[in-house]
């Protein structure tokens, strides 16, 4: 299979990378051989190699920036809204399988306690879930014509940094960092979502493709929810840290975004992906302890 991945330099798309080189022909589109931003030539790059399946990593991942600056705005909708829109159009147009990820942070409005499933309407609380839940229109919008595609919602992402300048340290590593020079840490003990490690989302992408799963919607999520307090207890549990968490209210560390309180995905489509717990131990065994 010829496989093409954007975004191969990110923190999911350098796990994506890894996981397809094993068995398929990849080409690795990143930032840096690529500008995201022609798509003229971007189009021509894609059609050249005659992918079987294109899978686009790329996105705007800066929620507060998002929010308030209007230049990373426009950038933003570039790479959550008209790329998805070009990617799908062009996936249609010439039948490559199309995978396209999104995030829990298009729902979140709603005062729920219940798990968000693949076929609840989006309800975004912030600008970037407001670009997430765009994308993800004209690749909805396309299936019905025929696109192939499977749109992955997922959260919370953790695992090896990526290459790119682009990415963001995950919570975990952040967490590690402070509590080098810190005897307790203040954290959020709120945002009820699942944790996902990139290299079992990579791994699941690919089961999805190599099952022949139905086209459509999936949610590919950790088993098992967190808060981040909740979360960093685990790390330093793990960790064997004794470190102090303080759960606070997310009113103590306001942010231009606004979060959503409660953003749980329910996986119902595909068998469930390992616990989170167990994943950050695999993590943690594998790059720091
Ligand atoms: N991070 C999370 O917690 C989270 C949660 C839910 C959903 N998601 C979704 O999961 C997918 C993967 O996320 P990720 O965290 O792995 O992404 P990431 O590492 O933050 O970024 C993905 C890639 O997008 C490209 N990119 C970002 N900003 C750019 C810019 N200004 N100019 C040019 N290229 C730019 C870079 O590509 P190169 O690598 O090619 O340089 C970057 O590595 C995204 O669709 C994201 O929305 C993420």
């Amino acid at each position: 299979m010829k496989v093409l991945i954007l975004g191969s330099n990110g923190n999911l798309g350098t796990q994506l990378l890894q996981v397809f080189n094993d068995r398929n022909q990849v080409l690795g589109l990143d930032s840096y051989n690529t500008d995201f931003f022609d798509l003229k030539k971007l189009k021509n790059k894609i059609n050249s190699y005659l992918p079987d399946v294109v899978i686009n990593a790329v996105a705007y991942n800066n929620v507060d920036k998002c929010e308030t600056d209007a230049e990373v705005k426009v950038l933003a909708e570039h790479l959550n809204i008209l790329l998805p829109k070009f990617l799908a159009e062009l996936c249609l147009e010439n039948n490559y399988l199309l995978i396209s990820y999104s995030s829990d942070y298009v729902f979140g409005q709603e005062n729920r306690d219940f798990p968000y499933s693949e076929w609840d309407i989006p309800n975004p609380v912030n600008y970037y879930g407001l670009t997430k839940a765009k994308g993800e229109e004209h690749v909805i919008k396309l299936g019905l014509l025929g696109l192939k595609h499977y749109l992955i919602r997922t959260s919370k992402l953790f695992g090896p940094q990526g290459k790119s300048s682009f990415t963001k340290k995950s919570f975990f590593d952040i967490m590690i960092e402070v509590s080098k020079k810190q005897a307790e840490i203040k954290v959020v003990d709120e945002e009820i979502s699942s944790f996902t490690y990139t290299p079992d989302l990579a791994k699941y992408t690919n089961y999805l493709i190599s099952q022949n799963y139905p086209f459509g919607i999936y949610h590919l999520i950790n088993k098992g929810q967190a808060t981040w307090a909740q979360a960093a207890q685990a790390l330093f549990k793990v960790l064997k840290i004794g470190i102090t968490i303080i759960p606070v209210s997310g009113q103590e560390f306001p942010r231009p975004a606004p979060r959503p309180k409660y953003s749980l995905l329910e996986n119902t489509k595909m068998k469930p992906l390992p616990y989170w717990k167990q994943s950050l131990e695999n993590y943690l065994k594998k790059y720091y302890l």
